[in-house]
């Protein structure tokens, strides 16, 4: 059984990858962490109080960052072409949601809960990593405490969707995410090389509606705004960013990776891209040497993924 911290910006990718976190038999979801990035930090706890509440979901839901680990970065701008004003696909939520959230800030959460399972937690962020790294700087000692890290976020060999250099994770809070790729723990990074071939048609969307239970109608209604956004980018369906990194804990084999060293550049006109130094590689002396080796995923079996999430859901 894997447990998994979920670190999210909900999002409508994130939806599916936390309804495939609940539903997968093999994971034991033990909390939720909401961070700014698709909305501001109270729509995203909202909604991942909201998806919990209709999903079922015990899993502990805590509020975290609403700005970068940098004070000195603007903030502000949501990408509501694509997950809507509210976070979902601007699919109408009730006023009041009875379910809680921790009264710990997501970092907090993270440390004790790592605490708590020594070598037993995986942290899944598919959000800004603002969270992680405020959790490795209070306690650093979490890099040995926790099992893994897996990360959707960056473009390695391909463009970036915010700037021809980043991706909107990585974009979001570049401090951060360099913070956490150069600690010594293990980190899979899940990035736009894989994630932009693993789209979702809604015609397949729609196979699992038919097949289903209530949950995933509702995750079908969230989704056809960003589905709608998709369309010119690439035809027919919905990119699962998110879920490709849920999916990388279950099933690693489904993906081909490369090993290496990684920065994350912040400031200039590169702001936020990620750029691996492959292992074996002689470089003269770089900002890249003397750190922790981490994994980029280069591969991955598109249909396989889609098919662990079917299954899954
Ligand atoms: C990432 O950015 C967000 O819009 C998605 O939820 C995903 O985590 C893709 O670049
Ligand atoms: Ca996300």
């Amino acid at each position: 059984m894997h447990k998994v911290i979920f670190d999210t910006d909900p999002g409508i990718d994130d939806a599916m990858a936390l309804l495939f976190l609940h539903r997968h038999p093999e994971i034991d979801l033990v909390g939720v962490t909401t961070v700014f990035g698709n909305a501001s930090v109270d729509t995203t706890t909202r909604n991942a109080l909201y998806l919990a509440e209709a999903w079922n979901i015990d899993a502990p839901v805590a509020r975290g960052a609403d700005r970068t680990i940098d004070p000195a970065r603007k903030e502000g701008h949501w990408p509501t072409a694509i997950h809507g004003h509210n976070g979902i696909g601007d699919v109408v939520i009730p006023q009041s949601i009875s379910r809680q959230a921790d009264p710990r800030p997501a970092h907090q959460f993270i440390i004790d809960t790592v605490r708590a399972h020594p070598g037993e937690v995986t942290l899944v962020a598919v959000g800004r990593m603002t969270n992680l790294a405020l959790a490795l700087q209070a306690a650093p000692e979490i890099t040995k405490l926790a099992k893994e890290v897996v990360i959707m976020g960056g473009a390695f060999d391909v463009p970036g969707n915010v700037t021809p250099a980043a991706e909107a994770n990585i974009h979001g809070d570049p401090e951060a995410a360099d913070i956490v790729f150069t600690a010594p723990w293990k980190v899979t990074v899940i990035g736009l090389d894989v994630t932009m071939k693993t789209v979702m048609t809604s015609g397949y969307l729609a196979k699992m509606v038919e097949a289903g239970a209530d949950d995933v109608r509702l995750l079908s209604d969230i989704s056809q705004l960003y589905i709608d956004f998709y369309k010119s980018r690439v035809g027919d369906g919905m990119v699962v960013h998110d879920s490709c990194a849920c999916v990388y804990v279950v099933r690693p084999d489904l993906f081909e990776t490369r090993s290496g060293s990684i920065r994350v550049v912040c400031g200039g006109i590169a702001d936020g891209q990620t750029i691996q130094k492959p292992d074996g590689r002689g470089f003269p002396p770089s900002p890249w040497d003397g750190l922790p080796s981490q994994i980029v995923t280069t591969g991955i079996d598109p249909d396989g993924v889609l098919e662990a999430i079917r299954a899954a859901l």
